[in-house]
């Protein structure tokens, strides 16, 4: 029996339906109001969710030939996420579940981008070293197994995905920033601006990225403004190789550490191309494995919470209905 997942945390409505491992169909939705503002409005986020909620669901019915009688449980992100957002796709949870007694599986965000990498075609077993980087969090995430991760080093400051979003708006790019970057910094010189490495002495698994960005900040200064849109292509390629370098530089630290089997990656900053590859070249070097989900299941969307929840507590009937979601701090299954 399918399972229809639900994901609204940020800007993305999704829902997807699953059979076990297998996605039938994985609706996103992104909203593009948020590109005005060069940033994600929160309570702008909540009111697109509400409208977008039903349609999306139902295009996810629709793609999966299913209708809401065949469902045999609902999952949904629970945290960490926007409230408002996250409170959106929740009750729309309810909703579905609720009438028809069906089981309700709240789900890590985070726990849903690992488990993006449990999804066929070719999952991978855990224990594995797994990267998340997205717009809200950067870690090392140690996977022992199905359920969750342990945490095995974090960002000081910002997340790398929301570094790079900084960046875009710096160098005129739209928001998300992140693609736009990735474009503009493949015609650029990645080495024709000095850039800090930050951490890079750092024997720990922290990362930050602010000095970085700062950097960043000081050299559009000095070049002025026609001068930082001439130099725009080189400006994005040593800001997303420093970001790169930071974020391999910790996976070879990582597996200096511990003997991990295989290597996989998560979140939205795992959808570049330079990451995968330096990520890919250090797997390569050491014999290990390395996963790669495609770009679709790397950015938000509830495919992963349907894997997710696969492995998370479901709650019955009618236990669920005063149950809330949680902005930050690990709950759930971490
Ligand atoms: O996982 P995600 O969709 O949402 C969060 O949970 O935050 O990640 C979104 C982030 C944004 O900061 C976006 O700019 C970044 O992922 N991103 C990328 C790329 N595609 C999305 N960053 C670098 N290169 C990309 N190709
Ligand atoms: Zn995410």
């Amino acid at each position: 029996m399918p399972q229809l997942a639900i994901e609204t945390s940020c800007d993305d409505t999704c829902a997807a339906v699953l059979d076990g491992p297998r996605v039938l169909s994985n609706v996103i939705s992104s909203q593009a109001i948020h590109e005005k503002y060069g940033g994600v409005v929160p309570e702008v986020a909540s009111r697109h969710h509400l409208e977008l909620a039903v349609p999306v669901v139902e295009a996810a019915l629709a793609g999966a030939g299913a209708g809401f009688d065949d469902l045999d449980s609902v999952a949904v992100t629970a945290g960490p996420g926007l409230i408002g957002a996250l409170l959106v796709g929740l009750s729309t949870a309810k909703a579905i579940a609720a009438p028809r007694r069906l089981p309700l599986i709240p789900t890590d965000h985070l726990h849903g981008h690992v488990a993006a990498n449990f999804l066929e075609p070719d999952p991978i077993e855990p224990p594995f070293l797994c990267l998340i980087a997205s717009g809200g969090h950067t870690m090392l995430a140690g996977v022992r197994d199905h359920r969750g991760f342990e945490v095995l080093g974090e960002t000081l400051d910002d997340a790398a995905g929301e570094a790079i979003d900084k960046a875009a708006r710096l160098l005129g790019l739209g928001f998300p920033g992140g693609p736009a970057l990735e474009k503009l910094a493949s015609t650029g010189d990645p080495g024709a601006f000095d850039f800090p490495v930050a951490m890079s002495r750092d024997p720990g698994l922290g990362f930050s990225f602010s000095g970085l960005k700062t950097a960043l900040v000081y050299l559009c200064r000095d070049l002025g403004e026609e001068g930082t849109v001439e130099r725009a292509p080189d400006l994005a390629a040593g800001f997303q190789a420093a970001v790169v370098d930071q974020l391999a530089t910790k996976v070879r630290r990582a597996l200096d550490a511990e003997a991990w089997p295989a290597v996989a990656l998560g979140g939205g900053v795992a959808a570049n191309g330079p990451l995968r590859e330096a990520v890919a070249s250090l797997c390569e070097q050491r014999g290990i494995p390395f996963k790669q989900v495609s770009r679709e299941l790397c950015t938000d969307n509830a495919a992963m919470i349907g894997s997710a929840a696969r492995y998370s507590e479901p709650l019955a009937y009618p236990e669920y209905l005063g149950f809330d979601a949680f902005a930050t701090g690990p709950r759930g299954s971490r």
